[in-house]
């Protein structure tokens, strides 16, 4: 059995900040990552807009209560406040430290950080690294980790939290280089494991972003938080959804209908493309259904609208946001300097998630803790974003919690022993778990039935959501559900065997699936991301509250928790 003082999940933005977090308050404790794919590929490396900060550099009338406001406004007025104040108040902080850490931010000419316009900020503070500022500080962060020796176990798939009698003793993990299943006892767990964004057909996330913490979690009797708040981020690239960062606006690109027409003029006519996500992504979509869409011909009604940056000119488009030229021009052969880039909205950001306090102790119900349960980052819902997240926030939210789990965590171990963990136990139960996979002579592929869950989840809970049509997705995922018992594995070995993994992996979007319908199902109002049909206001008296979310195989129960409200009283939601 491996040993060591503490295991984090998740080798992303969140989870390396904490580690470093933890060697550098107490360098003598024995910490360890573990990722299934290598650290620097985690789904961090694709962010790239920017964190946002109230640094002043090109706004001094910013102010950290501003950063607040905008963060609570745009979260529909879900978020804990609380938590919200610390994010706001301790940004300028982490990004000094990242900067001192050697993160090559943009500069202005007079070599302080560069900072940029983004979505329902209502000051210019979001700090960048060009469109690459995910790729910039994490491969900063694992190099401080391995200079603090801080174990990396790359390319390894968690199966398991242990957790007993309400405390966290350690992991179970498959290596998928040969097949081997370790366990893993700690004195404290954190998961940092990221989003879900798989879930969906078409989405900006890594192959990698499959929920598996968020439902190992729920699988161990934990709640989830906030589930059917689900993201579309407004400019994925058409139509293979990858991101075109939201920079882009925020460098001045406009979004346009078919009709030439600036459309955000009848949605949103103070903030126009600089929009919140919710927003924008809706308005994007009811031109699409209005037929104001573009079809590749460049004819109307069509499944796309155009973002432009051609006025931008070639020297801001090269030097801001060179990437999203390149991936335009590598993916669907635009040339942006010259053509508009089709986009249309994609999944993005999972605002819900593990339930945890402001030093990252993972919540067991709406009082009380796990005994060694950490989370941060995506995966966690502390919740700073309540119903839909202002872009540039997450990394923010990365590197303020992880900062903060981490600094618990190394005070939380001292003076704790090893727990007792039965290892036989676990591993016997992970190997037949995988023996039973391999066994199975089912009729279907794995990636039937992914493709026909994801697509079971855009068509009933995506951007438009009724009653009705959750229902009917709920009978169909009970279908696919059921198919999953009969998928079949070609590959039977042991070295690199990624069925394997995605077998498993299809079994974390399920559950996670399941939670985000019956959320959504259960809260009859529109709020952020959530947009009911059916219910088109939002309704503080009734549903000013979050969503615990218990999943059990026979079916999920839905509680409700306090929302932390202390600096501003809830308001219509205008831009
Ligand atoms: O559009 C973007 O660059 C994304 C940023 C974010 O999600 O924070």
């Amino acid at each position: 059995m491996f040993e060591h003082d503490v295991i984090i999940v998740g080798g992303g933005l969140a989870g390396c900040r904490a580690a470093l977090e933890i060697t550098r308050t107490n360098p003598n404790l024995n910490v360890a990552v573990v990722a299934k794919t290598h650290p620097i590929r985690s789904h961090s490396v694709a962010a790239q807009g920017g964190i946002a900060a109230t640094l002043k550099n090109v706004d001094p009338t910013d102010s950290w209560e501003a950063h607040a406001f905008d963060t609570v406004k745009g979260s529909d007025y879900l978020a804990d406040q609380d938590a919200v104040e610390i994010l706001t108040r301790e940004a300028p902080e982490v990004i000094i430290d990242l900067e001192h850490m050697g993160v090559l931010f943009s500069r202005l000419a007079d070599g302080h950080i560069a900072q940029r316009a983004f979505g329902g900020h209502s000051h210019n503070r979001t700090c960048y690294a060009a469109d690459k500022t995910g790729h910039a500080i994490l491969h900063e962060l694992v190099s401080n980790l391995r200079r603090n020796g801080v174990h990396l176990y790359q390319e390894w798939y968690v199966m398991r939290l242990i957790l007993e009698e309400g405390q966290a003793k350690g992991i179970v993990m498959y290596n998928i280089l040969d097949g081997h299943i370790e366990v893993v006892r700690a004195k404290a767990v954190m998961f940092a494991t990221g989003g879900y964004g798989r879930v969906y057909n078409t989405t900006s996330n890594d192959y990698a972003s499959t929920g598996d913490g968020l439902a190992m979690t729920a699988l161990a009797g934990l709640p989830l938080e906030d589930m059917e708040f689900v993201q579309f981020h407004p400019t994925g690239l058409y139509p293979v959804g990858v991101l075109i960062s939201e920079a882009v606006r925020g460098e001045g690109a406009y979004l346009i209908n078919s009709q030439g027409e600036r459309f955000m003029e009848r949605y949103a006519p103070s903030r126009m493309e600089l929009a919140p996500r919710d927003i924008t992504s809706r308005a994007i979509a009811y031109e699409i259904r209005a037929g104001r869409g573009i079809h590749p011909d460049g004819s109307a009604g069509g499944p796309f609208v155009y973002l432009d940056l051609r006025h931008m000119g070639k020297e801001k488009i090269m030097s801001r946001v060179p990437f999203c030229w390149e991936e335009a021009h590598r993916l669907v052969s635009i040339d942006a300097v010259i053509e508009p880039i089709p986009v249309r909205p994609t999944i993005h950001y999972c605002m819900g998630g593990i339930p945890v306090n402001t030093d990252g102790q993972v919540r067991s119900g709406s009082d009380g803790f796990v005994d060694g349960f950490f989370a941060a980052g995506e995966t966690s819902c502390v919740s700073v974003h309540g119903a839909n997240r202002l872009g540039s926030n997450s990394l923010l939210e990365c590197v303020v919690y992880g900062r903060r789990t981490g600094a618990k965590i190394a005070q939380f171990v001292q003076n704790r022993k090893l727990p007792i963990v039965d290892e036989q136990h676990y591993i016997t139960e992970a190997q037949q778990q995988i023996q039973a996979l391999l066994a199975q002579q089912g009729q279907y592929r794995i990636s039937q039935v992914r493709h026909a869950f994801q697509d079971c989840m855009t068509q009933y809970c995506g951007v438009f959501r009724t009653e009705q049509l959750m229902q009917e997705g709920a009978q169909k995922l009970q279908e696919i559900q059921n198919q999953y018992s009969q998928i079949y594995l070609d590959d039977k070995g042991d070295c690199w065997n990624t069925e394997i993994v995605e077998a498993l992996e299809l079994q974390s979007l399920i559950v996670v699936g399941r939670l985000i319908l019956a959320s959504a199902m259960n809260r009859q109002e529109s709020r952020g991301a959530h947009f009911r049909e059916d219910f088109p206001q939002r309704d503080d008296t009734n549903f000013l509250k979050h969503t615990m979310a218990y999943y059990s195989p026979a079916g999920i129960d839905i509680q409700y928790a306090k929302v932390a409200i202390t600096m501003f009283e809830p308001k219509e939601r205008k831009y």
